[in-house]
């Protein structure tokens, strides 16, 4: 299950990456915002990372203007390492090295077709469960 969150300037990004998730037959649930009237990024990004750090979500996607401030709160929620990508490459990498469990995304920055690509790299690149890897990400943790 995939846990979504955004703000308004995320909404309509979020509505494509869900007509995605559906079109592969993922699963998710959308913990706001509703609609693309001006409201607050953490109300939404706390409420998202709450699913994934209680095990409700095994994943989640955050999408705000910049990605910046989605980002910034969830990683404030213990268990969760959110990271904001602009391209694949750094997509793939933060599953091999850090096992980001929340991707963050900027509506403002990204356009739809890389968004989708960088969402699709997320999710289906594995940790690498990799000795240093799991060392690093236990010091987070800790
Ligand atoms: C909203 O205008 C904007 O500040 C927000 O979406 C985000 O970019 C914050 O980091």
């Amino acid at each position: 299950m995939i846990a979504l969150g955004s703000d308004h300037a995320g909404y309509p990004l979020k509505m494509e990456i869900i007509k995605h998730l559906e079109e592969r037959g993922l699963e998710y649930k959308d913990y706001g915002c509703y609609d693309e009237g001006s409201c607050d990024y953490p109300v939404y990004s706390k409420a998202a990372a709450n699913a994934v750090a209680s095990g409700e979500c095994d994943k989640g996607i955050l999408i705000c203007g910049t990605g910046i401030g989605i980002s910034i709160v969830a990683n404030k929620i213990k268990g969760i390492r959110a990271a904001l990508c602009t391209d694949c490459f750094t997509a793939e990498a933060t599953r091999l090295h850090n096992d980001a469990n929340m991707l963050a995304l900027g509506a403002r920055v990204v356009g739809g077709g890389l968004a989708l690509k960088i969402v699709d790299t997320f999710l289906d690149t594995e940790f690498s469960n990799d000795e240093r890897h799991i060392k690093r990400i236990n010091q987070i943790e800790n």
